[in-house]
């Protein structure tokens, strides 16, 4: 059984990355959508509720399981017996970042594959921090995001809920 891992900080999940996962679903058995505890950035969502974000999101899809892991992705991935980690590649800016972390990853588990999937063109600009800097100005992201994201942009941007610490 081939199981493959998609990591990301999904803060929120997108369109875009769903159009990832489900590019997967064709390829592997089992794909695993792994929230990643990335002390570098600031989440907006908890983890719990990205995880129900993605859950929501993804109900649909077949053999997709959420969930989340700190540490070294290759040692996750070890730990999940997923021979593959999943990559979108959106545009040229994302490739010189994308082959350092390819490549490293292989030299810290030679046997862990990185795959490269291409988004549909019409996600290629998005990415979640200008989901949510649109959002947090009222602006519609509802084409950007599922009805469950969309629902807790509203809930965490509506009156009172969001401190912007500027
Ligand atoms: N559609 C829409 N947006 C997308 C997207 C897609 N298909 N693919 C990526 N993005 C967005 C993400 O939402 C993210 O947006 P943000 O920066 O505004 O939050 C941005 O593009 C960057 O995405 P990504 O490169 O996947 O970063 P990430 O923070 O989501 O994930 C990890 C990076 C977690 C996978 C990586 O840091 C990691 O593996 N960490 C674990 C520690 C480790 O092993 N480090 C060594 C690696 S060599």
């Amino acid at each position: 059984m081939k199981t493959a891992i998609y990591p990301g900080t999904f803060d929120p999940i997108t369109y875009g990355h769903i159009d990832i996962i489900e590019r997967a679903t064709n390829l592997f058995d089992s794909v695993i959508v792994a929230i990643a505890k990335n002390p570098a950035k600031q989440p907006l969502f908890t983890v719990a509720v990205r995880k129900k974000m993605i859950k929501n999101a993804i109900a649909d899809l077949p053999n997709v399981q959420v969930d989340c892991f700190d540490g070294l992705i290759v040692d996750y991935a070890e730990l999940k017996k997923a021979g593959v980690i999943i990559r979108g590649l959106r545009a040229i800016s994302d490739f010189e970042y994308e082959l350092q972390m390819a490549l490293m990853n292989r030299r810290l588990k030679d046997r862990i594959v990185t795959v490269f999937l291409m988004p549909h063109e019409q996600y290629v600009y998005l990415n979640s921090s200008i989901v949510r800097e649109v959002a947090s100005l009222g602006g519609d992201v509802s084409h950007l995001v599922s009805p469950s994201v969309m629902k807790m942009l509203e809930k965490k941007f509506s009156s009172g809920n969001y401190k912007n610490k500027s």
